[in-house]
């Protein structure tokens, strides 16, 4: 017995110590920490149940019969973040760089059967240089047998994916297909295929922080939702973010009580549109002065920001918001910016966390650029998204609801629940200054004439009073009152009850 205690403590200690001091230094000396500090990190004190920490791999080839580290390369188990549960997995780069074995990948797949089975998040903390390369296709198997669960948990259980080192290869498709991806500056890559390999076939010369740091993927490329400084914020943030998450698609989403009068008035907001309809203004002023505590955890900030896309809380309850954001592109509804705010619509549906809209939109981006990439199919995204969307929806629009973006920003056709305008909102199929130019098209060589026309349009169409008289606005409301009147819809709202027609999966213009 005594010997077997002993046993035990050694394979423990052989596991903690994963790939050695000295690689550990090493992983240290990058700024990173290990596999086993980022969990403590996450989860909450002593909260941490560990399984398969004496779990071997099983290759013979290469000399791996005689290199083995109880654990191989992740960490895996469960805990609490504020007392809810939650999984995780954490890969260990000092252990064969993280990579993915065939024993890896049942580690991981164990701790993803059983979130789904009770109905709880799962975080992984990626740092992996992907498939085991000694392993051959065994590792690739293990790479799909995560995928496939990926895919069962997606919609099901929440999935966050931190970036926290290199991730190559099969790597980067798993997290791809998780719900959130948070990376970390200057340490974390994604890429499909490393700098050499992209050198060799397109010579092209980039380093790997150009093709898959955290730059690009929060920037460019929109497949991280958000960058942090280091391990430790990244981290802290993560517990942050799930606070806004049930813990299934069978939970409701947390509520955590609030200080903040739900019926709080902000007179400021009287003044936040300005007079002149083609100024800007920042409509993130309007979101952090609805939200509770003026808490607001906006994802993708660096990416398609004529969007803004994130969660907060009304009157303790989370909320889902998206937004046209003026300031940028005037806040037209392009490409990028349709895709991300279809994808988080959907993610809000499916987690029944109810979807505010504040719409300030002067239509789809015209021109070759976007009509070449496919606007018709990707805007048709977001239409698609919200008409789908069964939890509740409420949407004020703020200034101007033109053309089919008025249709596709919540409208009441698509089954808004509560539809709020400003007074100085604008609904119309165009602006009026494009509106008489097509109309009076005749009238052209007149700019007296056309102004005329241009003015009687606008006192026609530039306000909420057309929209309203056929019921399609279900009132127009001070901006003062926004908060007051969007709690007061949520809590009506809140056994909110209707489905869509039975079938095995609608069709998506993917
Ligand atoms: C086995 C690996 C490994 C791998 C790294 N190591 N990647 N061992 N399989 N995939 C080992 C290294 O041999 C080294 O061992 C240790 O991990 C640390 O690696 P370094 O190269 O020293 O670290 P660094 O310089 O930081 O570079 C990290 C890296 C690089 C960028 C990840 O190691 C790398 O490019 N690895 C290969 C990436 C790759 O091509 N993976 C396969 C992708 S294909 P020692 O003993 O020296 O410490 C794939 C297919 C799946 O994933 C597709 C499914 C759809």
């Amino acid at each position: 017995m005594h010997d077997i205690i002993r046993q035990l403590e050694v394979k423990r200690a052989a596991a903690c110590l994963g790939g050695g001091q000295k690689r550990i230094d090493s992983q240290h000396a990058k700024g990173k920490l290990t596999a086993r500090e980022r969990i403590d990190l996450l989860l909450d004190a002593d909260s941490f149940e560990e399984w398969d920490m004496f779990k071997e791999h099983r290759c013979t080839d290469f000399g791996m019969a005689e290199q083995s580290v109880p654990g191989d390369g992740v960490v895996t188990g469960y805990g609490t973040i504020n007392g809810r549960l939650i999984f995780v997995f954490s890969q260990d780069f000092t252990v064969f760089g993280g990579s993915l074995s065939e024993a890896h990948a049942e580690k991981i797949c164990k701790v993803m059967d059983h979130a789904i089975k009770v109905g709880a998040p799962v975080i992984g903390l990626n740092d992996s240089g992907g498939a085991r390369i000694q392993e051959g296709v065994a590792s690739l198997g293990g790479y799909a047998d995560v995928f496939q669960r990926n895919v069962m948990a997606s919609g099901v259980i929440p999935q966050i994916s931190l970036i926290m080192g290199p991730c190559a290869g099969g790597a980067v498709y798993s997290p791809s297909m998780t719900d959130f991806i948070f990376m970390v500056k200057d340490s974390s890559y994604m890429f499909v295929t490393g700098p050499e390999v992209v050198r060799t076939v397109t010579h092209e010369d980039v380093t790997a922080e150009e093709l898959g740091g955290a730059v690009t993927h929060t920037g460019k490329s929109g497949v991280a939702d958000l960058a942090f400084e280091n391990d430790v914020e990244a981290l802290m943030m993560v517990r942050r973010f799930v606070g806004f998450l049930p813990a299934s698609n069978r939970h409701k989403p947390p509520v955590v009580p609030s200080q903040d009068p739900a019926e709080r008035l902000d007179f400021s907001l009287d003044t936040l549109v300005p007079d002149n309809p083609n100024k800007p203004y920042d409509i993130k002023e309007l979101i952090v002065k609805t939200v509770d505590d003026g808490d607001f955890f906006e994802l993708q900030p660096d990416y398609a920001k004529n969007i803004v896309i994130g969660f907060g809380r009304m009157d303790g309850s989370p909320v889902g918001i998206v937004a046209n954001q003026p300031l940028v592109l005037a806040g037209c509804l392009d490409i990028k910016s349709a895709i991300k705010a279809a994808r988080f619509v959907r993610y809000c549906d499916a987690f029944n966390i109810p979807v505010i809209t504040f719409v300030d939109v002067p239509g789809f981006m015209p021109g070759t650029a976007q009509e070449y990439g496919g606007i018709i199919k990707h805007g048709a995204k977001l239409l698609y998204a919200y008409a789908e969307c069964t939890v509740p929806k409420i949407t004020v629009i703020t200034r101007k609801a033109y053309g089919g973006a008025y249709d596709v920003m919540s409208s009441k056709h698509l089954r808004g629940d509560v539809n709020f305008a400003w007074p100085s909102a604008e609904i119309a199929v165009m602006g009026p200054k494009g509106a008489v130019e097509i109309i009076f098209r005749e009238e052209k060589g007149n700019p007296e004439k056309l102004a005329a026309r241009e003015a009687e349009y606008k006192a026609k169409f530039a306000n909420p009073f057309v929209a309203g008289a056929r019921g399609y606005i279900d009132d127009v409301i001070m901006p003062n009152e926004t908060r007051k009147r969007i709690c007061r819809s949520l809590a009506m709202l809140r056994d909110k009850k209707q489905e869509n027609p039975w079938r095995k999966h609608g069709n998506i213009p993917l």
